[in-house]
C-alpha cells in the first residue's frame, strides 16, 4: 500500500512532457539541468526539485498562461514570462525566486482571495487544495481589497450530477476544467462564458452538468485545482488516507486506479496517471460506479437449497461447498462422470479462471469448462489463431496514436471503451482520418471535432460481404503490399484468396447492394485503408456475434496482411474486448478444448505437462461448450453446473432455452455477488467478492496483465479463488494455495507466453503485456514485428455466406444489440449505481419511416417479435438507426433482449448471433407473456429469498 499522494509517481511537474532528440541544458537558480527541446521552463524548474506556484497549470494539460502565478525572471528577456508557457532554450538562466517575483505572485493571489469564500476549515478540499497550497507558498498574510466589492460568493451550487458538485463560488476560472474535457476526454462539454469578471465555467447543452453535454467522466473533477468541482463522496466522507493501487473491473481498457481509502471505506477512484492503459483518464464507470460494491443488495452468506422453488436456507461455508460436492459426485455417479461442468467468467480474475478450468478438468475430471468470451469474442480467437498464429490483438492502445487511418467496425469505443475513445479522438484532432463501419451511426461518426470520413452504414449480417468487396479492391486495383506479403506471407494460401477476392462476384458492385451501401464508398474506404500511411482496424462484437463471426475475424486479418499494416506501431488488428478480463479468461484455459496458452487438450505433450503439475489423468477430448451444456441438459445428460462470475441466464440467447436448460439441472451452484438472474435458478449459492475484495490480476484487450489489489476484506468471507479452493478440496481434489500470486507461479510455470510474470514483476513494472518470456522479458507491446506467431502469415478463404436469419414478410426489420456508455453487460452492477440517472432503462430505437409506417411515436411501448419470442421495450425515434434496421441494449433483465434473439451461431465457435434478428414491431399496451412469466418468478425467487432473511431475523429476535 501507498499514501495517498506518491511524490516519486504523483508529483505534478506542471507541463506535459515532450520527446525530443535534441536535448537542451540551462541553470534555474544556479542549477544546470538538461532536458529535451520543447520543454518548459516549469517543468524543467519541477525536475530540478525546484516548486514555481502555479494554478492554471497541470501536466495532463497543455500550458494555457492564463494564472500569472507562474511567472519567473530570465536573463536576457524583458519582464516576467510564465513559466509554464515559456519553452527552455540552450544556455537559459533563469531565476524563479526573487523579491520582485514574490510581491508579484502575492498580488495576484491576492485578487483570487478577495472573491473566494475562505471557508478552508469547512472545504471538503481542506488540505488538498492546490489554491490554500499556493496563497500559503507565495506567504499571503493580508487581503486589502476587502470582501464586500463584487464577486461570486453567493452563485449557486449545481449538486445536479450524481457523482459531483459544481460550486462556481470557489472557481478561480483557470480553464483546467476546459481543458480537460477537451483534451482529454475529447468531449467539448464546458465552455467559459463571460468576459473578464463575468467568466465562469457553463457545461453546453444543458441547464446543469446533469443535462448537459457532459459523460461525467470526471475528467475535469480531477483537473480543478480547488474545491469547485468535487465528487460528492469527499464531500460526504472526507478527504482520504491512504491509497491502493488496482485495475478497473469494468471494460476491456483495463483503466488503472488509486483506489482511495478511508479506514475500510472507498472514498474515490482517481485513474492513476501512471497506468499504461489510461494515463490517468478514466470513464464515469470506472471513476464513479462502484457504489455496487457495498450496495444491500449483495449476498454475503452461502445458501442451500434442494429445489428452486424452496427457500434458500443460509449455511457455512463448509456446509455449502460440502453440499455442492457431494451433489456433484453423487450426480456423476449417477448419470456419469461428464454430466457436469463449469463456467468460468470475464469478471474475475485469471487466477480464479485459471482455477474453475483446474477444478473442472482436474476434480470434475472431464473439460467441460467454457467461458462467457464464448458468446463475445470466441471468433477472435479462432480467426486471429488460424491467420496470425495468436488469439490475440496485436498492439497496445498507445500504437493508435501512430495510426494515420483508423477503421473502427462493429464497435462503438465511445459507449463500450470510453477511455480508448478519448484517445482515438485525439488522434482524429490530431489529422488521423477514420473509417466506420457499423450499421448504426455511432457517437464516432459525427462528434464533436471528430468525423469519419466515410460512414459504411451496411446491413446487420453483411461484414463478410463488406470484407471481401474491400479486399477486391485492394487486390484488383493494385493496392497492395507485395513485398510484406512476399516475405510474411505464405505465397500460396495468398494466391489462392487473391485469386477468389477478385472474382466479380466479390465486387463492391456486385456486393454493395448486399450491404445497402455504395460501392463507391466501399471503393473509397479500401483505397484509404490501403494507401493512406499506417492503418489499424478495430473491431469488436458487432463483428464477432455473428454466423459468419470467425469467418469476418479472418477477412479483418487478411486486410491487415494484404496492406502490410502489421507488426509495427499504428497498424494492426485490435479487438476491442467487452469485459474486463475477456482476453485473460481465454488466455487462463476457459474454452473445453485448449489449456491455458490456447493448447489443444488432445496435444498429449502438453497434457502430459499439466497431468504431472496437476497430478491428475486428464481427457484428451474436448469437452461441452455453453450451448451444449445446454442442450445436454434439456436432453438430461447434463445434470450439474457451477457459475462462477457469470449470468448466464440473461446474457446468453434465447432466453427460454436458457432458463429451461438450468431449470433441467439438479445441482446449480452459483458464485456471485449478487442473486443474479441465473442464482435464481440455483441450488447453492456461494457469495462471491468484489474486485475490491481480493487479490488477483486482468488481462485487457491489449494482453496487458495488470494487478488487481484488495483494499477492503471480503464482504462473503472469502475471495472467489478461495471459495473455488474450498470446493476442490470438498470434492477429494487437495488446492493448498495461500495467495493468489501462488497460482499466478503455477501459471507461469504452465504457460509458454506467462513464463516471466509474477507478482513482483507486475510491482516494479507497473503491467506486463503478453508474451512475457526468455524472449521478450518486458512483455511483448506489439506483436508479429519480424515474423507472424505462426510463421508465415496465412490468407483464409473468407466466401460470403448468408445467414438464415433473414426478413421476410412476418419479420421485416432486423434487430441488432450494443451497450451504452452509463451501463455495463448485463447491468448487474451499475444499475444499482446512481449510473441509472442516464439510462433507466433499455429502449428500441427506430428509424423515423419505420415508427411512422407503424403509428409508433417517442416513448410508446412497442412488442418486438422474432421466430424466438417476443418482449416489449418503449420506443427512441431516432435516425441513429437506418431504416429497416432497429436497436436496443440489453442492461435491463426485464427487458428481455435475449428472448428474441436466436439460437444462430457462429459456424467455428458457437457464437450466438446477438447481431442479426429478424423482428416486427407493433405498438402495444401491455407487457409480452414472457414479460409477465419472468415477473411472477422474479417476485417468486425475491420472496423465497426474503424468507431467509426473515428467518435470520427472527432467529435473532429469539436470541435477545
Ligand atoms: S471549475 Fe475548477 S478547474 Fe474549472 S475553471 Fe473553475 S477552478 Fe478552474
Ligand atoms: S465530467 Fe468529463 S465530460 Fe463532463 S464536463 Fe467534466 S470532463 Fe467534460
Ligand atoms: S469501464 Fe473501461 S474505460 Fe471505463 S474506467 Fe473502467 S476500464 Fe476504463
Ligand atoms: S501556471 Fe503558468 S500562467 Fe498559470
Amino acid at each position: 500500500m501507498i499514501t495517498v499522494f506518491d511524490p516519486k509517481t504523483d508529483m505534478d511537474l506542471g507541463t506535459p512532457a515532450r520527446e525530443s532528440q535534441v536535448q537542451v541544458t540551462l541553470n534555474i537558480d544556479g542549477r544546470s539541468i538538461s532536458v529535451p527541446e520543447g520543454t518548459s521552463v516549469m517543468r524543467a524548474a519541477a525536475l530540478l526539485g525546484t516548486t514555481i506556484p502555479k494554478l492554471c497549470a497541470t501536466d495532463s494539460l497543455e500550458a494555457f498562461g492564463s494564472c500569472r502565478m507562474c511567472l519567473v525572471e530570465i536573463d536576457g528577456m524583458r519582464g516576467y514570462p510564465a513559466s509554464c508557457t515559456t519553452p527552455v532554450t540552450e544556455g537559459m538562466t533563469v531565476h524563479t525566486q526573487t523579491p520582485k517575483l514574490a510581491t508579484l505572485r502575492r498580488n495576484v493571489m491576492e485578487l483570487y482571495i478577495s472573491d473566494h469564500p475562505l471557508d478552508c476549515l469547512t472545504c471538503s478540499a481542506n488540505g488538498n487544495c492546490e489554491l490554500q497550497t499556493v496563497a500559503g507558498q507565495v506567504g499571503l498574510r493580508e487581503v486589502r481589497y476587502g470582501y464586500e466589492g463584487e464577486n461570486h460568493l453567493d452563485d449557486v451550487k449545481d449538486t445536479s450530477n450524481p457523482y459531483f458538485d459544481y460550486d462556481p463560488s470557489k472557481c478561480i476560472v483557470c480553464n483546467r476544467c476546459v481543458r480537460a474535457c477537451e483534451e482529454t476526454q475529447g468531449t467539448f462539454a464546458l465552455t467559459i462564458t463571460g468576459r473578464g469578471f463575468e467568466s465562469r465555467v457553463a457545461a453546453a447543452g444543458g441547464d446543469n452538468f446533469l443535462d448537459s453535454e457532459c459523460v461525467s467522466c470526471g475528467a475535469c473533477v480531477q483537473a480543478c485545482p480547488t474545491a469547485t468541482l468535487m465528487e460528492k463522496s469527499v464531500v460526504e466522507l472526507g478527504q482520504p488516507e491512504r491509497s491502493v493501487i488496482t485495475t478497473c473491473a469494468y471494460c476491456g481498457v483495463g483503466c488503472s486506479f488509486r483506489a482511495e481509502m478511508k479506514g475500510d471505506q472507498l472514498v474515490r477512484m482517481v485513474p492513476d496517471k501512471n497506468g499504461h492503459a489510461n494515463h490517468g483518464h478514466s470513464c464515469v464507470k470506472g471513476r464513479f460506479a462502484w457504489g455496487y460494491a457495498t450496495h444491500p443488495d449483495r449476498i454475503t452468506k452461502p445458501m442451500i437449497r434442494k429445489h428452486i422453488n424452496d427457500p434458500w436456507q443460509e449455511v457455512s461455508w463448509d456446509e455449502a461447498v460440502t453440499y455442492a460436492a457431494s451433489e456433484f459426485r453423487r450426480l456423476q455417479q449417477k448419470y456419469g462422470r461428464d454430466s457436469i461442468g463449469g463456467i468460468t467468467s470475464s469478471r474475475c480474475t485469471n487466477e480464479e479462471t485459471y482455477l474453475v478450468q483446474k477444478l473442472v478438468r482436474a476434480a470434475f475430471g472431464n473439460n467441460n469448462v467454457d467461458t462467457c468470451a464464448r458468446v463475445c469474442h470466441s471468433p477472435t480467437g479462432y480467426g486471429l489463431k488460424q491467420t496470425l498464429g495468436e488469439s490475440a490483438g496485436t498492439q497496445s492502445f498507445d500504437s493508435v496514436m501512430q495510426a494515420d487511418v483508423i477503421l473502427v467496425m462493429g464497435a462503438n469505443p465511445s459507449d463500450a471503451h470510453p477511455v480508448f475513445a478519448s484517445q482515438l479522438k485525439r488522434r482524429l484532432r490530431e489529422g488521423a482520418r477514420l473509417i466506420v463501419i457499423d450499421p448504426r451511426r455511432i457517437d464516432l461518426v459525427d462528434s464533436v471535432h471528430a468525423r469519419a470520413e466515410l460512414h459504411l452504414a451496411l446491413r446487420p449480417g453483411t461484414n463478410v460481404a463488406m470484407l471481401n468487396a474491400l479486399a477486391h479492391t485492394i487486390v484488383t486495383e493494385g493496392l497492395l503490399n507485395q513485398p510484406f506479403i512476399d516475405a510474411r506471407c505464405e505465397g500460396n494460401d495468398f494466391a489462392r484468396w487473391s485469386e477468389f477476392v477478385s472474382r466479380a462476384e466479390n465486387s463492391p458492385e456486385a456486393l454493395g447492394p448486399v450491404c445497402g451501401v455504395e460501392p463507391a464508398d466501399i471503393r473509397a474506404a479500401a483505397r484509404l485503408y490501403a494507401t493512406g500511411g499506417n492503418a489499424a482496424i478495430y473491431y469488436g462484437l458487432g463483428v464477432t456475434e455473428h454466423s459468419q463471426g470467425s469467418t469476418a475475424v479472418m477477412g479483418i486479418a487478411n486486410l491487415a496482411m494484404v496492406t502490410g499494416n502489421i507488426g509495427r506501431e499504428g497498424v494492426g488488428v485490435n479487438p476491442l474486448r467487452g469485459q474486463n478480463n475477456v482476453q485473460g479468461s481465454c488466455d487462463m484455459g476457459s474454452f473445453p478444448h485448449e489449456l491455458p496458452g490456447y493448447r489443444h487438450i488432445s496435444n498429449e505433450v502438453v497434457r502430459t505437462q499439466f497431468e504431472q503439475a496437476w497430478n491428475v489423468t486428464l481427457q484428451p477430448d474436448p469437452g461441452l461448450r455453453i450451448p451444449n451444456m445446454f442442450e445436454s441438459a434439456l436432453a438430461g445428460s447434463f445434470k450439474g453446473l457451477y457459475c462462477q462470475g457469470e449470468d448466464i441466464a440473461q446474457s446468453d440467447p434465447n432466453t427460454q432455452h436458457v432458463t429451461a436448460a438450468l431449470s433441467a439441472m439438479e445441482c446449480v451452484v452459483v458464485q456471485d455477488i449478487f442473486l443474479n438472474e441465473t442464482a435464481r435458478f440455483a441450488h447453492v449459492f456461494l457469495p462471491g467478492a468484489s474486485f475490491l475484495e481480493k487479490d488477483g490480476t486482468f488481462t485487457n484487450a491489449e494482453r496487458r496483465i495488470s494487478r488487481v489489489r484488495k483494499v477492503m476484506d471480503p464482504l462473503g468471507g472469502k475471495a472467489d479463488w478461495e471459495g473455488t479452493v474450498a470446493l476442490a478440496n470438498a470434492l477429494g481434489y487437495p488446492m493448498n494455495y495461500k495467495h493468489p500470486s501462488e497460482i499466478m507461479d503455477e501459471i507461469a510455470s504452465l504457460t509458454p507466453t506467462f513464463t516471466n510474470v509474477s507478482y513482483a514483476a507486475l510491482d516494479s513494472h507497473g503491467s506486463l503485456q503478453w508474451p512475457c518470456n526468455a524472449e521478450a522479458p518486458d512483455g511483448t507491446p506489439t506483436m508479429h514485428i519480424e515474423e507472424f506467431v505462426r510463421g508465415k502469415g496465412r490468407f483464409m478463404l473468407t466466401g460470403y455466406v448468408p445467414t438464415e436469419e433473414k426478413v421476410n414478410n412476418r419479420y421485416p426489420l432486423l434487430l441488432t444489440t450494443g451497450r451504452i456508455l452509463s451501463q455495463y453487460n448485463v447491468g448487474a452492477q451499475t444499475r444499482r449505481t446512481e449510473n441509472v440517472a442516464w439510462h433507466d432503462e433499455d429502449r428500441l430505437e427506430i428509424h423515423p419511416t419505420d415508427a411512422e409506417s407503424r403509428g409508433i411515436n417517442e416513448g410508446d411501448w412497442v412488442g418486438i417479435g422474432s421466430r424466438a419470442g417476443q418482449t416489449v421495450l418503449r420506443a427512441r425515434v431516432t435516425e441513429r438507426v437506418a431504416p429497416g434496421v432497429v436497436y436496443t441494449t440489453f442492461h435491463f433483465p426485464e427487458s428481455g433482449a435475449n428472448v428474441i434473439t436466436t439460437d444462430n451461431s457462429d459456424w467455428a465457435t458457437n457464437c450466438p448471433e446477438y447481431k442479426v434478428t429478424a423482428v416486427e414491431v407493433s405498438r402495444v399496451y401491455h407487457p409480452s407473456e414472457w414479460q409477465k412469466r419472468y415477473q411472477a418468478f422474479s417476485d417468486e425467487q425475491d420472496r423465497l429469498l426474503k424468507e431467509r432473511r426473515q428467518a435470520r431475523g427472527a432467529k435473532a429476535e429469539v436470541r435477545r
